[in-house]
């Protein structure tokens, strides 16, 4: 059989809209996530992994029909045994099916880091795959809880030492005092119909709410002067919104009230909020949102649960830190460099037991000359060689050379290795060297 290809070549790029995380940048994703996982934890969150597709009524029904994820960006497929799936284009759904499922004690608090899939025109800082960490918890009613989660959510986004963001805040009220005001907002637009930019005039019958948060200058003037939600609650959702106002203020987490954000969801109910970094085009510049959902259990087939969460864009985040000159991570860089002319079973063997030690340990393969090992050695960033030569392996020991900040070779004991190693490191064994499992996914952040 031949393997030559045939037909036409496989197109060797990422799909339109994706793109490779590779190292060393990937380190700054992994610097991330570990901060937001260290960050939320300490909050009571625990991680959840959900599958990456659901059963598509598990979107229809939680993010809503008429909503644009669902309408036009979701990547819905049919499986090889007829059911309807679709990749998930967001965090939330997903979750709350878990919780229905399983009923886990409530309060409920998650947490994830996830791909998400929208079929979206792509742009710089619009993918068809972008990348999620959020929260999501389930229980409480309680106003303090949304202090509690823009909190998080803000004070993860300021701790990356991003400083131009606006936090965004709006209730959307609900079921008892939200249908009244689309009316009116209704009645408000009809007269100024013509004025709206194609899309909303022809969507007004079925959302109104969404022309309040068209960034088009048609849309924005001819909604300028309309009533606004926050002043239509009903008292039970005015209260809940003063109190998570009042608790913002308290934790000196500065926002602004923003009557025009209506997030894209169906789901929420009172608490939206969302943060815009100065740094990014108008039109992507949110690098995360969220907001409460007190119906969802419900619609995906739980009992009367409330809900609130955020998710935060990876990719938005980078772009801003990029623009900010903030969070500069730190690729690892190994300890040391295993330098063999004697055969190869040196560094294969001292690698290992450098490595068991808990440093950070390379070397070169395929028998490479003295010369080409000790340039591999200095690009690897490594501090200190380990070289073994014929003379060291006829005598039982190695030598240690200095690669950055000068100093020294010397020869040491076969034997006395790690801890020489670590001598020259300036690390004792066992407490600069962690056990591997113990050294997690740290790295070294600049700035
Ligand atoms: P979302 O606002 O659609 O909310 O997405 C959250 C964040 O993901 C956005 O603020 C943005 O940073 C990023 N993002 C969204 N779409 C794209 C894209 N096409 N390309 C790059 N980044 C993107 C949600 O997904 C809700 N599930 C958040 C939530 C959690 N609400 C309650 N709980």
């Amino acid at each position: 059989m031949s393997l030559r290809p045939t037909g036409e070549p496989a197109a060797a790029r990422a799909p339109t809209g994706t793109h490779d995380v590779l190292w060393p940048e990937s380190a700054r994703w992994e610097a991330l996530v570990a901060r937001f996982a260290a960050e939320v934890e300490r909050a009571g969150y625990g991680l959840a992994h959900t599958p990456l597709f659901e059963d598509v009524r598990v979107f229809r029904r939680g993010i809503g029909e008429d909503s644009e994820v669902v309408g036009k960006e979701m990547y819905e497929f049919t499986d090889r045994g007829g059911r309807e799936l679709a990749l998930r284009p967001e965090g939330t759904a997903p979750i709350v099916r878990a919780f229905v499922q399983h009923r886990p004690a409530l309060p409920w608090k998650a947490w994830y880091v996830t791909p998400s899939f929208r079929y979206e025109r792509p742009q710089a800082g619009r993918y068809r795959q972008h990348h999620q960490v959020g929260v999501e918890a389930l229980g409480p009613a309680d106003p303090d809880l949304d202090v509690e989660v823009v909190d998080l959510a803000h004070g993860f986004l300021r701790g990356l030492g991003l400083r131009d963001l606006t936090s965004k805040l709006n209730s959307m009220g609900d079921g008892a005092c939200r249908p009244a005001y689309v009316e009116l907002l209704r009645r408000a637009l009809a007269p100024v119909r013509d004025q709206l930019c194609d899309d909303h005039r022809q969507r007004l019958d079925a959302n109104p709410l969404r022309v309040l948060d068209c960034k088009r200058e048609a849309c924005r003037q001819a909604t300028a002067e309309v009533p606004r939600l926050v002043d239509h609650l009903c008292d039970p959702c005015r209260a809940h919104f003063e109190r998570v106002c009042g608790g913002l203020d308290a934790l000196g987490v500065a926002y602004e009230v923003d009557h025009r954000l209506v997030r894209g969801f169906d789901y929420y109910t009172r608490t939206t909020f969302e943060f815009a970094a100065g740094s990014l085009q108008a039109a992507q510049n949110a690098v995360g949102g969220g907001g409460r959902y007190d119906g969802l259990v419900e619609l995906l087939g739980g009992p009367p649960t409330p809900g609130i969460g955020f998710g935060i864009g990876i990719e938005r985040v980078l772009l801003a830190c990029d623009a900010e000159g903030a969070f500069r991570v730190e690729p690892r860089v190994p300890d040391v460099f295993v330098v063999d002319v004697a055969g190869g079973e040196s560094a294969r063997d001292l690698t290992a037991e450098l490595r068991r030690a808990g440093l950070g340990a390379e070397r070169s393969f395929d028998g490479r000359s003295m010369r080409a090992q000790l340039r591999a050695a200095d690009r690897s960033g490594a501090r200190l060689a380990v070289l073994v030569g014929p003379g060291e392996l006829a005598t039982g020991t190695v030598s240690l050379r200095p690669l950055r900040g000068g100093g020294d070779q010397r020869r040491v004991a076969r034997g006395d290795v790690v801890r020489a190693v670590a001598e020259d490191l300036g690390v004792s064994p066992g407490v600069g060297c962690a056990e591997p499992d113990e050294r997690g996914p740290e790295r070294r952040e600049r700035g």
